[in-house]
């Protein structure tokens, strides 16, 4: 597994939890020495367990050595970073350094896997890459990764379905074993070409990517005319044809994958000549969604945030992550920021992430409460669950004015107008009756 970041560590532990051997190689050496010793560079719900039991028993192990690791394997997983390039299109820099790496030290017959999000066509240059090094034969297949953070290890455990793009039979019959402990209930292995299995991972996270804009826009009209948004998203997601998944609203999406791969789904459609106005539009309305809370601020401080205090909870893009990669809640922070106001930020996990960015710009509060202390408003960008039920008397005697701003509609409107607080959610008019 080359790559121990949030997709290869957590592949490569259930990977071993299954009984294969596997070895975790990554040039981060740092990374590697936390492994070693037990320690996960990650907060992810139940990986920590997988890595202790599987490295004891001697069936997970770590390098730096990937040269080595590679020599030492069947089945060569791609799990690198595929991060944005200039122009938007995916930069696949790693991923074929790592097809060099392989190509340099083929010494038998391997099986490579892109698990990395790579743009259709990207095995092909992964093939010619190893290629140009080796005169053995090898295969190159596709193997999208669809876990979410935060539930990786669940969803790696019983995926959905698995997408699996193959070159040959013999690919196909090695994959499909690799993969049979996890689909024991009869969730579907799809075994298709590589391009559709490239282009299977972009267009899911698209859609997904698509649902959050639209349900933000729908929202936002709620907002204007006085319809309350949670009404209507059970309103249309109890029709099958679509569904509750992917309906809340919220500060715009973020995380590792939607940002970069809608961008690099744009861009192949730009070289193809195949417009996305969909995704572009869909682009657009997120970068506007990551503004709505500063907005929803700057307006009950009638633009006069300067000198304010602001707390904010939540910094992770997500709950039940430490990953704050294009979180909409430093976006949040960093708006406040330049808008001169102080901040006061807590996160369950993602102090250590966030400093990286923010460093001593905030105050990072040891608890959910001590970030209130004083503050002129509570701002939620998180759905973390500890924010979800808070103990409201006491936020109110904390808070120098009792103003919540929240991005994740985790209160009712009218409990809290009862209490006495200015509450301000997404798509939802003051006081309505829904949660
Ligand atoms: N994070 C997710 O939720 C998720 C879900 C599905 C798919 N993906 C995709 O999986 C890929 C990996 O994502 P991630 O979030 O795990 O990234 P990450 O940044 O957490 O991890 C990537 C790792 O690769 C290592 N690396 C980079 N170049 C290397 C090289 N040449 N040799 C060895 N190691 C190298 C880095 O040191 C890092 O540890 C991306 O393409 C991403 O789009 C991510």
């Amino acid at each position: 597994m080359v790559g121990t970041g949030y997709v290869g560590l957590v592949v490569g532990a259930c990977l071993a939890e299954a009984g294969n051997d596997v070895i975790g190689a990554d040039l981060d050496e740092a990374k590697i020495a936390e492994l070693r010793a037990n320690r996960i560079p990650i907060y992810e719900p139940g990986l920590e367990p997988l890595v202790v039991r599987n490295q004891h028993d001697g069936r997970l192990q770590f390098t730096t050595d990937v040269g080595g690791a590679i020599e030492r394997s069947d089945i060569v997983f791609i799990a690198v970073g595929t991060p944005p390039d200039e122009d938007g299109s995916a930069d696949l820099r790693h991923v074929l350094a790592v097809a060099r790496a392989i190509g340099e030290h083929m010494n038998c017959p391997k099986i490579v896997i892109t698990k990395s999000t790579v743009p259709v066509g990207t095995a092909a240059r992964v093939r010619a890459e190893i290629a140009r090094h080796t005169q053995l034969p090898f295969h190159v297949c596709s193997n999208p990764e669809f876990l979410k953070e935060g539930a990786a290890v669940e969803d790696f455990m019983k995926p959905d379905r698995v997408v699996i793009g193959v070159d040959s039979p013999d690919a196909a019959q090695v994959l499909e074993e690799l993969y049979a402990p996890f689909v024991r209930t009869g969730n579907p292995l799809l075994f298709m070409d590589v391009p559709s299995a490239e282009m299977t991972k972009y267009a899911a996270n698209a859609m997904l990517a698509t649902r959050i804009s639209f349900m933000n826009q729908i929202a936002r009209l709620c907002e204007a005319v006085g319809a309350d948004v949670t009404l209507v998203r059970k309103g249309i997601g109890t029709d099958r044809r679509i569904g509750p998944a992917f309906l809340f609203p919220g500060p715009g999406y973020g995380g590792s994958c939607f940002p970069k791969d809608v961008k690099a789904l744009i861009r192949s459609g730009q070289e193809q000549g195949v417009p996305l106005d969909v995704l572009t539009a869909v682009e657009a309305a997120n970068e506007r969604q990551k503004r709505l809370l500063f907005e929803k601020l700057q307006r009950h401080f009638d633009g006069r945030l300067r000198g304010a205090s602001v707390a904010v909870w939540g910094l992770a893009f997500k709950a039940e992550t430490d990953d704050v990669r294009d979180s909409p809640a430093l976006a949040l922070v960093e708006q406040l920021l330049d808008a001169g106001a102080q901040v006061r930020v807590h996160d369950p996990a993602a102090h250590a992430t966030a400093r990286r960015t923010l460093g001593d710009r905030v105050t990072y509060a040891a608890h959910a409460y001590d970030a209130l202390q004083g503050a002129h408003a509570l701002a939620i960008a998180t759905e973390w669950l500890e924010y979800r039920n808070p103990d409201f008397e006491r936020i109110k005697r904390l808070l120098a004015r009792p103003l919540i701003v929240d991005g994740r509609n985790l209160y009712d409107p009218q409990r809290l107008a009862r209490l006495g607080f200015t509450y301000d959610s997404i798509g939802r008019p003051p006081g309505c009756a829904s949660s």
